[in-house]
């Protein structure tokens, strides 16, 4: 009896010494966590975006330009809803009203730095090795901002398993499209594109250029090392490949070097690919401040276990969502064309073979003076989902 009073009275002493204390939010343990979940894997010392936010100095320094960007929705960046709304994806967690809240009180008061508090254990990266190697640049500052380069590939068929995609300067590559090549003839026309000019590989704004190039892969920053969900990976055909970056801010652009590495495998126990469902019927009229284009899509397939999903619509794209009759898939509210990304879901979904998908893009048509369809030009427009997906 005795003992529980003095627990209790302990107990009463801390509750009172704890409000005592409420000095404020501290880096600690207040900003620190969320941050890890929600910025570290592009900010961390390496990372895609050359704004390192790993300690205490370095998000002093960046606390108001991270509140603005976390308040005007910019940051944590990327395209895909994960808030939960829409279907559950791995990555970088949203991040909560009541973080904001606590990194505005921590400015505030002052960006205390307070006691450390045990980090929970990192999880190691699982090694990676290196199939196949190609390395890029130094760039041109008149190269363009959208660089393709025809690469040999593995000539026999394989899966890819993980990609990384490495640059000497943080920030210099935005994005990574790799493309296969099935033909001579688009073997042809990417060397007729590569000669245009001095430089290694071509220009290409938007598209390959290469008619019959066809999606295989997508690295966006985030973390270097994509890696397909336990055993899986992605179909390549083999041979002749295009790797597409799409090169950050021109002033780190001249100087970086980028190198692009992808594991192979001889077999795997689910073999996908990149499957699009495409509302390829677009038709846009002009000088519109908001354009709603909806199709509903019989699933062109056998029933699939999705694992992954990747929106793509050019630069008018303003929102894109993709249902079925069941859940949502995928959702993107704010779309923009620089932060395409390929997302894992946390657990496959599952869809039967036909069954109807809704997918809902909406523009704006502000800037041109003439309908806008389908196409493979930047002035054209796009409404379309890839499914990472293997048989079901
Ligand atoms: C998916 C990658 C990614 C995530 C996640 C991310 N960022 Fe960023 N961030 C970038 C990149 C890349 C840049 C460089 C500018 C650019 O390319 O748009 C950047 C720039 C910034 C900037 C400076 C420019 C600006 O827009 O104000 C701030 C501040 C920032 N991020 C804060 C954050 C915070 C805080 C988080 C977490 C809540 C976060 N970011 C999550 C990729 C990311």
């Amino acid at each position: 009896m005795v003992r529980r009073h003095d627990r209790l009275f302990a107990v009463i002493a801390l509750m009172l010494m704890g409000v005592g204390c409420d000095s404020g939010p501290t880096y600690h343990q207040d900003i620190a966590p969320f941050v890890a979940a929600s910025c570290l894997s592009c900010h961390d010392v390496d990372g895609a975006s050359g704004l390192p936010l790993t300690t205490w100095p370095e998000v002093r320094a960046a606390a108001p330009a991270a509140l603005a960007a976390l308040r005007s929705g910019r940051m944590p960046a990327g395209n895909i809803d994960r808030s939960g709304e829409c279907a559950t994806f791995t990555g970088p967690e949203p991040v909560h009203t009541e973080d904001i809240e606590s990194l505005a009180r921590w400015v505030e008061a002052g960006s205390v730095e307070g006691a450390v508090v045990d980090p929970e254990s990192a999880v190691a990266p699982p090694p990676f090795s290196v199939g196949q190697h190609f390395e890029f640049g130094p760039f041109q500052s008149d190269e363009g901002e959208h660089r393709c380069t025809l690469v040999e590939g593995d000539p026999d068929p394989s899966f890819l398993t993980a990609l990384r995609v490495e640059s000497s300067s943080p920030g210099a590559v935005h994005h990574m499209m790799l493309f296969t090549l099935q033909t001579t003839a688009d073997v042809a026309s990417a060397l007729t594109l590569d000669a245009a000019d001095d430089a290694p590989g071509w220009a290409c704004e938007g598209p390959t250029g290469v008619s019959g190039a066809s999606l295989a892969a997508v690295w966006t920053p985030g973390s270097p090392v994509v890696t397909f969900p336990d055993g899986t990976g992605l179909a390549l055909a083999g041979g002749a490949m295009i790797v597409q970056l799409h090169l950050g801010r021109a002033s780190v652009r001249t100087e970086a070097t980028v190198t692009v590495d992808l594991t192979l495998a001889t077999c795997v126990a689910h073999s996908l690919s990149l499957i699009p469902i495409a509302a390829t019927g677009l038709s846009l009229p002009p000088g519109k401040p908001v354009v709603h284009w909806t199709e509903t899509l019989p699933l062109p397939a056998p029933d699939l276990d999705v694992y992954g999903v990747f929106p793509h619509m050019h630069a008018m794209g303003s929102a894109l969502s993709l249902r079925s009759p069941d859940e949502c898939l995928v959702q993107a509210p704010r779309w923009d064309y620089g932060w395409q990304e390929l997302a894992f879901y946390e657990q496959p979904v599952s869809l039967a073979s036909g069954v109807p998908l809704e997918l809902a893009c909406q523009y704006s048509t502000l800037d041109t003076d003439e309908p806008t369809v389908w196409g493979e030009s930047a002035t054209d427009e796009m409404c379309m989902v890839f499914l990472l997906a293997g048989e079901g």
